[in-house]
Parts: C-alpha cells; structure tokens; sequence
C-alpha cells in the first residue's frame, strides 16, 4: 500500500502516471472504481482539489465523502490515529488537506488505506503532479525542461522544485530575501538533481530566474494560514509580480498559476488572461491526472 505524501512517492511511477492520465483525457473510464469510496477531509478551503477529486470519483464509479473536521469528532478531540483507524474500516482511501504536514503523517501512520496530501503547509504533491502532465502536454519531453518558479518559496514551490529535480528538469526560482523554499527540501531536490542530471537554482532575481524559461509559475504570497503576514509579505513581495515587462525576459514561455490567483498581486490580468497563459489547462487537467492517482492506488 501506498501513500502519496511527498511528490518524491511518485518516484519510479511518473511515466505510468502521465499516460494514464492522457488516456483518460481522450477517453473517460466508466467503472473502474465502482463501490470504492474516497474521504476527504478538508481543514482549509478549497475549490479545485475538493470538486475535481469528487468528480473524479463519480465519473470513475466510485463515491468522494467530503468531511470538515469541524463536524467531525476530531473536532471535539477524537485523535487523528483513531480517526484514521475508524475511517479505515470503511473508506478504500483518504485524501487531507491539512494545516499542518505533521498531521498527514500521522493519519498515514495509522491507516490501513492509502493517504493522499491534499496541500499541506509543506507541499502539494497533486498539483505539481497535474502542472507537470500539462507541461509535458506543451512541450514534449520534460527532460531538459526549464521551469522558474517566481514569488513565494512555498508548499506548491516545494513540490515543483522536488518534481523538477526527480524529472531531469532545470529549475530555477526567485523569492525575497526570507521568503526561500525550505532548506531541507532544497537539500533533498539537490541530491535527486545530482542523479538526474536537473539543476535547482535558488535566486532573488525575478529577470534572472525567467531567462530562457519555457515556462514561469507563479502561486499567491500568502498562502491559507499565514493571513496575519498579509501586510509585510505584500510589501516584501512588491517586485515578485508576473507581469508584461517580466514576460519580456523569455520571450515564449507559457504562465502558470496553481490558483486561486490574487490577480493585481503577483500576476496581472492582462497576463493571467493573455495568451501566453496556460491556467485553465491547468485547473482542467487536475481531473484528468488525480483519475490516474486514483487508479493506481484503488484499482482492485
Ligand atoms: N490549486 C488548488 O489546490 O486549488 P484549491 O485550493 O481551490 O483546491
Ligand atoms: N500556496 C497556496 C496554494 C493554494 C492552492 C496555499 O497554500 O494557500
């Protein structure tokens, strides 16, 4: 059994994945998960993890409960390891979206069904997931692929920095003095760069970053939990924007957004709704690729 915590427990999978997912794309999959039930409980918002895992679920057969801690007795103090024992005798998986990675972890310690981290402070693996399947849609091969990463060194960075390394791609990313990806799983996507022949790069140079990308990935500065930091991370985030005169460092390449978007704030309208934009394709092929997760880890 497996879980998908990290974006490096897709290691040795990703192809499999990617061509499952494209097949699904073309041609949905009526029954294959027919009587399988999927839990979700969701401890932040959420628009497009939560709606298109539960579409997933039905257009493949199967049944998505969605279940906010507040209703449920985990609310009220039950622990997370007797929640993950009891769900486990009735669900064929568990995907969380929690405030705290730690949490995830121990769920995953005491279930006896997969677990999938549905964005956690630390990392959103189905994301990155879904963004690389759209960039290999785009371009092709992913080796060799340049991806800079502009704004917030965050969960949604975390998981494309470790898939970037775990790819073979050239990754590059611009944050603010501070505001760096975690030096841990830098540390981690180096060491699987060195094997794959990737390249991680960690700059404060927005113009530096973008150079010859084939794609530039933006997130918002403020993540769900950190609201209090609102005031000094727009302020420090001022010259993260993604905007024309950035776009005009590399020339070509397409824009990324996992959304929700705080559009004004670090991508504009006019390059959010431009041509070079590729969000929607984006949001639509989350679907897609969590089907072919689904798939391989609750395929009877
Ligand atoms: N990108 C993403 O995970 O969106 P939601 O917060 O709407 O699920
Ligand atoms: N970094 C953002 C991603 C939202 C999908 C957050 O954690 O709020």
């Amino acid at each position: 059994m497996m879980h998908v915590l990290s974006f490096t427990d897709f290691e040795g999978m990703l192809e499999e994945l990617f061509e499952t997912a494209e097949r699904l794309k073309r041609e949905p999959l009526g029954e294959a998960l027919r009587n399988r039930t999927l839990a979700m409980i969701f401890e932040k918002a959420s628009t497009r993890t939560r709606v298109s895992f539960e579409v997933a679920m039905t257009q493949l057969g199967g049944h998505a409960i969605y279940l906010s801690p507040k209703e449920m007795q985990m609310g009220r103090g039950e622990s997370i390891a007797d929640t993950a024992r009891t769900l486990s005798r009735y669900v064929d998986a568990v995907l969380i979206r929690a405030k705290r990675h730690e949490d995830v972890v121990e769920f995953a310690r005491h279930s006896e069904v997969p677990v999938i981290n549905g964005l956690t402070e630390l990392e959103h693996p189905c994301q990155a997931l879904s963004d690389f399947f759209t960039m290999r849609e785009l371009r092709g091969e992913l080796e060799g692929a340049r991806l800079a990463y502009v704004g917030d060194g965050n969960n949604v960075c975390h998981s494309l920095m470790l898939g970037s390394a775990m790819l073979g791609m050239h990754f590059s990313c611009a944050t603010p003095e501070g505001y760096e990806p975690r030096k841990e799983v830098l540390e981690r996507a180096l060491s699987i760069a060195e094997l794959t022949g990737a390249t991680v790069e960690v700059v404060h140079s927005p113009e530096k970053a973008v150079r010859d990308a084939d794609f530039i990935y933006t997130d918002v500065w403020v993540s769900m939990g950190q609201e209090e930091e609102e005031q000094e991370r727009l302020r420090r985030f001022r010259d993260f924007q993604v905007n024309s005169e950035l776009l005009r460092h590399a020339p070509g390449a397409k824009v990324m957004h996992c959304l929700p978007a705080k559009r004004g704030l670090e991508i504009t309208d006019e390059v959010m709704d431009g041509e070079s934009s590729v969000v929607w394709q984006q949001a639509e092929n989350r679907l897609h690729v969590q089907k072919a997760v689904l798939l391989k880890l609750l395929r009877p």
